[in-house]
């Protein structure tokens, strides 16, 4: 009986081979997307001073925190629960230095000490762009476009998936249009933050804490709710929650830029998103499956104190994150995942059978030749030499070929044989290794 049984800590995940090929296949969707919009990679410690996260992550992130001291040390370390600290430190500490603007990725693992749930564990995988030292509409949209070049990239449409956008300017201005004081703004935008995870007596109840009348409590659960296609125009919707029109201009400047990036349709103006971490300073967004069901596959927003607050200079900024655990359910569900994962792993281009006798000493070499030739070659590790049984190997792993050496080799010939269409030829064994590269480039 075994001493002892283990089991993965609760919300983290194995990978086994198939399961890591999909996770490669979309981290390869954020890779491309950002190299393509000219953005280089780049990783950060897997922990970091406490301090990092508790100056400006808000308290959402900060108590989630695997929080740990070294025995014996003093230090306090978290393991991260998001990279822009990461990245701001960064920037801070070379700002004088860098290029501009900086244009960076990230696809590290991130570990929140959340309640595991669907699209919520422990451990995920989140993509990071930030563009840094450029102000401006063209710059957010710029941005968002590169999350949507990577989910057109996993065969997601603006039928699937929208960029609920707002701004925290514009939210401004309407709170205050409401009556909220200057002072309050800060509490009545977590509030807002928070309205889906309150009910309505809760939400009135703190809403008028906030010195709100009834009415405007009323017109405050619209603004929570209000949401418009980014291509419509502001009017009605500054009717209905009873602000002016103009108090809608930054975001009227996202949607002429969204138009000129050709993104307009995937974009919906949600004002009741707000952003729990209180870096944000101007426009933020959430993308979510349309249907609302999921959790978000990414947020993000404009952030541009957060560099200087870590004793760089002052650099606007804007960037955000995406998530692998949100957005796999969302491919699972519209069926853009293959069906058989065993498709995702590396095809082979030769599989070596021998079918015995003098014929397996030419095996290892030959596979080495194809190796150093940067071909993908397999064998079998059976004992048998049933060329039948063996063919049937080389399929189950979907080798493109096989090479069958038997005893022609006494001439110098094997067999090669492509396992897709049946078709087989003699070839000098010499000559193999360039055929089947010859093969492998040309597909
Ligand atoms: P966030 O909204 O906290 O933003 O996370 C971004 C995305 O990461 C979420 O939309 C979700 O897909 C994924 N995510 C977050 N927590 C979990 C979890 N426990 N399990 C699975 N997925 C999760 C940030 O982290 C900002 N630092 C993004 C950013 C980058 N802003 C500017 N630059």
């Amino acid at each position: 009986m075994a001493e002892h049984s283990f089991q993965a800590p609760k919300g983290t995940r194995d990978f086994y081979p198939t399961d890591l090929a999909l996770r490669r296949r979309i981290e390869h969707a954020w890779r491309s997307a950002s190299v393509d919009f000219g953005f280089d990679e780049i990783e950060g410690p897997t922990f970091e001073h406490l301090e990092l996260y508790t100056a400006k992550s808000g308290e959402g992130i900060v108590s989630e925190l695997f929080s740990f001291r070294r025995a014996g040390g003093e230090n306090d370390y978290a393991l991260r629960p998001e990279f822009t600290p990461t990245l701001a430190r960064m920037v801070a500490a070379k700002a004088g230095g860098l290029p501009t603007p900086v244009k960076w990725f990230a696809i590290p693992m991130m570990y929140r000490a959340e309640r595991p749930q669907r699209g919520r564990l422990r451990e995920f995988g989140q993509w990071n762009i930030d563009l840094l030292g450029l102000e401006g509409a063209a710059v957010d949209v710029e941005v968002i476009g590169v999350a949507i070049l990577a989910l057109e990239r996993l065969g997601l449409t603006a039928r699937d998936v929208q960029v609920r956008l707002s701004h925290r300017v514009v939210i401004g201005r309407v709170l205050a249009a409401l009556g909220v004081a200057a002072e309050k703004a800060s509490d009545a935008m977590t509030l807002l933050d928070r309205r889906d995870k309150l009910d309505a007596a809760e939400f009135q109840k703190r809403a008028e804490a906030l010195g709100l009348s009834t009415e405007a409590v009323q017109r405050f659960d619209a603004v929570a709710r209000a949401a418009q296609p980014l291509a419509q125009s502001f009017d009605a919707l500054a009717k209905s929650i009873g602000v002016e029109v103009d108090a809608f201009s930054a975001l009227e400047e996202i949607r002429v830029a969204a138009e000129h990036a050709g993104i307009l349709e995937w974009c919906t103006v949600d004002v009741g998103i707000v952003r729990g971490l209180a870096y944000y300073t101007g426009t933020v967004f959430e993308i979510h499956e349309i249907s609302g069901a999921e959790r978000a596959i990414a947020g993000g927003g404009r952030y541009d104190g957060l560099v200087e607050l870590f004793g760089g200079p002052k650099m606007p900024a804007c960037g955000f994150g995406m998530g692998d655990v949100v957005l796999a359910n969302v491919l699972s569900d519209r069926g853009l995942l293959p069906k058989d994962p065993a498709t995702l792993l590396p095809q082979p281009d030769a599989f070596v059978i021998s079918a015995g006798g003098d014929a397996d000493r030419f095996v290892a070499p030959l596979v080495r030749r194809m190796r150093m030739a940067g071909l993908h070659a397999r064998t079998s590790y059976k004992a048998t030499r049933n060329v039948g049984k063996l063919l049937s190997d080389a399929n189950k792993v979907r080798a493109r070929f096989a090479i069958i050496i038997g005893a022609e080799i006494a001439d110098g010939r094997v067999a090669l044989k492509n396992l897709a269409s049946g078709e087989q030829q003699w070839i000098a064994l010499d000559d193999v290794v360039t055929a089947c590269a010859r093969i492998a480039c040309a597909s």
